[in-house]
């Protein structure tokens, strides 16, 4: 990140050193730049002329500066429109030191520019850009003059851009053309090569960034310049040993014989050759053979084992000069996708194997952090994948139309165990494949999979979203006669382009062409199936909001299921400060402005009619917030439904369909504060869904469900032993917190990576043996049990009855009362009824509970609150409110 206000600071890079003691020559310094900082804005007709921030983008600098308010404020998005619609020009002034012009050779650096630009230094033209997704260079030496130098980057708007991209490409029409009207977007932006959703989602506003959204910066050297390094750990089965191929990519001013030293010294391992070095920018690759393959620590995806990781050290020398001195971080694990024939099944599995381990995938779908992605910060990327982990995630899916995510986002990852399943940046329509077109995606491809592939949390790449779906069944109503027409352009685009560079590029992953797939299949029936959301191959994105979310029976048994969801509100303190009192009510115009899902308010309120009584207080505030936490409520438990659901399928094959294998659900993150399918708000705030998802998510867990009025509970296990279980199943009347009755399975053997049913009793024999029970006065909790009598896993529970028709339900009074101890906040809770979906809200102040939304059967309880900023028990007192479903009465 750039630094407010300060002086351009100056990087010498010594690379010679050790080897001397004298200091080194002049040819041998490499001389680096920085400029970032502040350059000057200014608008197409210079009505603006302003300071921006490098990184950064027009929208922030606008508002950094005073011109704007917060874009997210109220309907401020479609107030600053004009932003995107007009042109804009970045200049910098600066200086360099004769030291840097005298080198051989300098580089102008542009990590990532957003997007359609022309450069020029000093008047000179450099070039021009069009894709957010690469890194441009160019050699600049001879234009750098003694005094003031001048860049300037003036960017096309991206909306104009696309728009003349579209008509220039007349013979056919790539749609779709234009979003929703509901998403209030912008058109074409398929023709763009800039991150999709920002011309507007289904979940997100319109803001078409326009900036200079990574670092800017000049190199210069006299001998040669390391631009990228990458390494990939490869297993040799046959010989159980483990090499290492390592990349470097080098521009050399001119061809030099030198010497190049690889090593992992963490494992003894060793290489040292001659290298060739010759003039230009090439890609060199080595091979280290890993001398103690045998003792290699292995990464392991979160849930399964650590993450540990050697460095290898990379040196290259001229006579006795070092010229190269580089060190990586090396994780060695190996990922396999299987595809093969199934016992009792048509189709074909579909599940990753982790260092030789099935490994269900649990997590979620990742969207951009934020609509500016220089406001995107080191601890909110943080915050929000420690979220993930925490809710015991081991997956996350970045999503095909938001962006290539920053290396601290693959960093973590890789810290934290979290898989991560790499879309390309396609989503949601057809592409042109115009030669410049593809000549773009080519270097956006080669660069990020260059940059990215030494990360041991990527496990797959994925070529678009929804686009082989999209085309399979016709989304846009492409006439037959012209489907072999966009057939031939998908399978340009992603088999005969991305996916051959990336098989060159990284022979260490499987690459799948779309998602939803039918991966192999689809490849059989030529890249695009008849139906790629069959559940008997490949993943499956499935979405309802009419069927009756508590009925299992309406999900897709999928092998893998890669997106599925159920919209919610943030709550109120999120909403609070980007909106006024007029838009506190569900019908106002604020809240159907943010919803950009068509029905998507009416929705959420008819999906939680079927089980709960909606809020109709006569106090509108109240009834506002009694509404949004409904939508959570309602969200939590479908979710929680689904995903029970393809955890206890993994085992099983019923009618052809199951082994699911993955469940990864929409969304994990929020670009803004609205309503989505999310489960973290927009600021961090976990939903009732996040909370959920901690037990859903757990690696032992009891899941109960009704088969033809038959209870069954599953025993789902992610670990890797056997264990011996048995189900304690405890019944209780919603009228009274001592529980009528509790019965208990036999114990049985739940083989380490399966769910098993553990116990099974027709429900009306169950109530009938509990006594004073019928569906309507009862519910059940439910929990496993090893042979010593300790819990495995969270209670789980059961309703044997819609909410809003349960009979002895009271008014639960609860109390809380908040007090700090060594450990930290806690609140303890005292109930004087059963009191379900208990939900505790400390308004803005930011940090989590140790767990909430949940079942209250106890008359005390004790929650913790782990604050992610200073704050007191007195506060948390004051900002404390309790909800549970009694309040809605
Ligand atoms: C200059 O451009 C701005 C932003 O597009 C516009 O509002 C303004 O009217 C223009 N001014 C003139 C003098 O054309
Ligand atoms: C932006 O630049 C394009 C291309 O030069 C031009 O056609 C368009 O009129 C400019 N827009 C404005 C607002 O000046
Ligand atoms: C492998 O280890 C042995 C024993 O420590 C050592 O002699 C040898 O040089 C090592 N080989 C490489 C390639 O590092
Ligand atoms: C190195 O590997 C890359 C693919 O990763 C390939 O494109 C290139 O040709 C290789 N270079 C050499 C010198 O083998
Ligand atoms: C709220 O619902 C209750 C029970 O359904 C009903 O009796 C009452 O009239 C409703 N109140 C309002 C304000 O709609
Ligand atoms: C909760 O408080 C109300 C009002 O004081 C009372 O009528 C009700 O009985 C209480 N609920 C329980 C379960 O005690
Ligand atoms: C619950 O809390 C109350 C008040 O602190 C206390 O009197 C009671 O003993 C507690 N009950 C249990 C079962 O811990």
């Amino acid at each position: 990140m750039a630094q407010l206000g300060t002086p351009v600071i100056w990087a010498l890079s010594w690379l010679v050193f050790g080897v001397l003691s004298s200091p080194p020559p002049a040819w041998e310094q490499r001389l680096e730049r920085s400029l970032n900082g502040k350059w000057r804005l200014s608008n197409s007709n210079r009505s603006l002329l302003l300071p921006a921030e490098v990184p950064g983008c027009v929208h922030s600098a606008l508002q950094q500066q005073g011109y704007i308010q917060d874009p997210y404020f109220r309907f401020n998005d479609l107030l600053y429109q004009w932003i995107a619609l007009d042109n804009w020009t970045y200049t910098n002034t600066f200086t360099v030191p004769p030291q840097m012009r005298v080198k051989q050779k300098a580089l102008l650096i542009l990590h990532g520019v957003d997007t359609v630009a022309s450069i020029s230094l000093n008047g000179v033209a450099l070039g021009t850009t069009d894709d957010m997704f690469r890194r441009y260079d160019f050699p600049v030496r001879d234009l750098l003059s003694d005094g003031d130098n001048v860049l300037e980057v003036g960017f096309i708007s991206p909306v104009l851009y696309a728009s003349e991209r579209r008509k220039a490409h007349s013979s056919y029409a790539v749609p779709p053309e234009c979003p929703p009207d509901v998403q209030k977007g912008q058109c074409h932006v398929n023709f763009i090569r800039k991150e999709q959703s920002s011309f507007s989602w289904d979940w997100g506003p319109s803001f078409p960034t326009v900036g200079l959204w990574k670092g800017v910066r000049l190199e210069a050297f006299d001998v040669l310049q390391l631009i990228q390094l990458s390494s990939l750990p490869l297993y040799d089965r046959s010989g159980s040993r483990w090499r290492l191929r390592v990349e470097l990519l080098v521009d050399a001013v001119q061809t030099l014989d030198s010497k190049v030293e690889l090593s992992v010294p963490g494992l003894a391992s060793k290489r040292t050759l001659p290298v060739r070095f010759l003039q230009g920018r090439l890609q060199y690759n080595f091979t280290v053979d890993i001398n103690q393959s045998r003792e290699v620590k292995l990464w392991w995806p979160n849930g399964h084992g650590d993450q540990p990781f050697y460095l290898l050290a990379v040196r290259g020398f001229l006579g006795k000069f070092m010229i190269l001195n580089k060190e990586i971080k090396v994780f060695f694990r190996t990922v396999e996708l299987i595809q093969d024939p199934v016992v009792g099944s048509p189709g074909l599995s579909f599940y990753f194997r982790v260092n030789g381990r099935p490994v269900f995938l649990k997590g979620s779908n990742w969207i951009p952090a934020h609509s500016f992605q220089d406001q995107v910060t080191p601890a909110s990327l943080r915050s929000l994948l420690q979220s993930a982990a925490d809710a015991n995630m081991n997956a996350l899916r970045v999503w095909g139309g938001g962006v290539y995510e920053q290396d601290l986002f693959y960093d973590i990852c890789d810290q934290l165990g979290i898989m991560v399943w790499q879309d390309f940046m396609f989503a949601c329509a057809m592409y042109p494949t115009d030669d410049d077109f593809i000549q773009t995606v080519r270097e956006e491809v080669t660069q990020q999979v260059r940059r990215l592939k030494s990360h041991p949390s990527i496990i797959v790449w994925s070529g678009n979203n929804e686009n082989e779906a999209a085309l399979a069944t016709n989304w846009f109503s492409i006439p037959a006669s012209l489907k072999h027409v966009y057939i031939k352009d998908y399978v340009t685009l992603y088999v005969n382009n991305i996916r051959r560079i990336v098989q060159e590029e990284d022979p260490s992953r499987p690459f799948l062409v779309s998602s939803p797939t039918n991966g192999a299949e689809s490849e059989q029936e030529g890249w695009v199936a008849a139906n790629p959301y069959d559940p008997r191959y490949g993943d499956v994105h499935f979405y309802s909001y009419v069927h009756d979310c508590w009925d299992w029976r309406s999900f897709p048994r999928t092998r893998f299921a890669s997106e599925y969801g159920f919209q919610s509100w943030p709550s109120f303190s999120t909403l609070q400060p980007v909106s006024v009192q007029e838009d506190w009510s569900y019908g106002s115009d604020f809240t159907s402005h943010r919803q950009h899902h068509q029905e998507g308010n009416q929705q959420m309120l008819q999906q939680a009619a079927l089980h709960f009584i909606l809020p109709n207080s006569t106090d509108p505030l109240k009834r506002f917030t009694d509404s949004l936490y409904i939508t959570q409520v309602m969200q939590a438990e479908c979710v929680k439904t689904q995903t029970e659901f393809y955890r206890r399928s993994r085992s099983e094959i019923v009618e052809g369909k199951g082994h699911t294998m993955g469940a990864l659900y929409w969304q994990l993150n929020d670009i803004w504060q609205a309503p989505s399918w999310s489960s973290i708000e927009f600021g961090g705030k976990w939903k009732m869904l996040h909370y959920f998802a901690q037990h859903f998510f757990a690696t032992v867990l009891p899941v109960g469900f009704e088969d033809d009025d038959t209870l069954f509970i599953y025993a789902v296990s992610d670990l890797s032993r056997n264990l011996k279980l048995r189900a304690v199943v405890t019944v209780y009347a919603w009228s009274d917190l001592d529980s009528v009755c509790t019965l208990t399975s036999n114990l049985l053997q739940v083989p380490g990576g399966s769910a098993v049913a553990i116990f099974r009793q027709s429900v009306a024999a169950l109530l009938a043996g509990c006594g004073r029970c019928t569906r309507l006065t009862c519910l059940l909790t439910f929990h496993l049990q090893n042979e010593d009598g300790i819990q495995q896993g969270p209670t789980n529970r059961h309703f044997l009855c819609k909410p809003k028709d349960a009979q002895g339900l009271q008014r639960p009074n609860i109390t809380a009362k908040v007090r700090e101890d060594e450990s930290g906040f806690a609140v303890t809770l005292q109930s004087a009824a059963v009191a379900p979906f208990v939900w505790l809200d400390v308004g803005n102040v930011p940090g989590r509970f140790s767990s909430n939304g949940f079942l209250m059967v106890t008359r005390n309880a004790t929650v913790s609150f782990e604050a992610w900023r200073p704050t007191s028990a007195a506060e948390l007192s004051r900002s404390l409110t309790v909800t549970t479903l009694m309040d809605l009465y």
